[in-house]
């Protein structure tokens, strides 16, 4: 831990790393950072961190919940995601360096389409609201509907929403799936982005610590982790939706979602890997 006694940032640095080196890892370097950067008086949310003095007695404080395995996002509660930091809490999932495959996808195919002048984007499943916020922020014409079923995890999504004064582009909506969700609304979506509960419960229950600190209503997709998939697609089916959906995906159910689309008749766009080529983001187009 930190002594009582002035350290500059250098020293504050090197004591961080020798905490954190055992327990991060490779992250140690990023993690020092932020606690440095997060504890800058003048440098709030900033990683400018050469002219602001450190808060040492939160910079200790946040060390030892951190030596104790809680993760930094959850401390600080916040996380950088794509271009922003988003606010975080017990009740989200923390944003994943994985989902902005997702992002980045969707705004390469929506900036190649020259003809679509407005976006009516739907962010289900939203948690944060990282997925939504991220891609109408980009976009002049871009409006986005949040459905999540958690009442906390929606705080956590407006709270995001006013951070980045997005409350003109968008409209949240407390639903489990598509229960509370005004159908009428679809008929206006042209895109779903989706990242659901995808984790099978078997390996749910032996996630390591960390993991375990997001809510397990964020993570865990039922039996084989498809259970979110299989719901969501069979009511876009029945309701004969006409337009695209992003799913985040994961290696694990990859075949298994491979499957359901081939026996639902779902055309799949394509299907893309993350940076370290794990399948994680699929494609569909529904013909309504
Ligand atoms: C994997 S997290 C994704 C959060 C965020 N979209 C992201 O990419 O970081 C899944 C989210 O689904 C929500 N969720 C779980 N069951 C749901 C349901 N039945 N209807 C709507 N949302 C649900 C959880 O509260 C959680 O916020």
């Amino acid at each position: 831990m930190l002594s009582k006694n002035y350290l500059n940032k250098l020293d504050i640095k090197k004591i961080l790393l020798e905490n954190l080196n055992s327990i991060t890892g490779p992250q140690a370097e990023q993690e020092s950072q932020i606690m440095i950067s997060y504890s800058s008086s003048k440098s709030e949310n900033n990683l400018d961190i050469n002219n602001s003095e450190v808060d040492q007695k939160l910079i200790n404080k946040i060390l030892n919940e951190r030596v104790k395995g809680k993760p930094l996002a959850k401390i600080i509660n916040e996380k950088g995601f794509w271009k922003k930091i988003f606010y975080t809490d017990d009740y989200t999932l923390d944003p994943r360096a994985d989902s902005e495959i997702l992002v980045e996808q969707f705004l390469i195919d929506f900036k190649k389409n020259k003809n679509q002048k407005h976006l009516k984007l739907l962010d289900l499943c939203c948690g944060t609201g990282c997925l939504g916020i991220s891609i109408i922020d980009e976009l002049d014409n871009g409006f986005c509907d949040f459905i999540d079923v958690s009442k906390q995890a929606l705080i956590a999504c407006k709270k995001n929403i006013i951070k980045f004064k997005q409350q003109q582009k968008t409209t949240v909506f407390q639903s489990n799936l598509f229960e509370n969700y005004p159908i009428n609304r679809l008929k206006y979506i042209d895109f779903i982005v989706c990242n659901p509960p995808y984790i099978p419960t078997r390996n749910y229950l032996n996630l390591n610590q960390e993991t375990q600190h997001d809510p397990r209503i964020s993570l865990d997709g039922g039996k084989l982790g498809m259970d979110y998939y299989v719901k969501i697609i069979n009511f876009l089916i029945s309701v004969k939706f006409k337009g695209i959906v992003y799913f985040e995906i994961d290696p694990i159910i990859t075949k298994n979602m491979y499957k359901l689309l081939l026996e639902k008749s779902v055309k799949i766009v394509y299907k893309k890997t993350d940076y370290l080529n794990l399948d994680r983001l699929i494609k569909l187009k529904f013909p309504g």
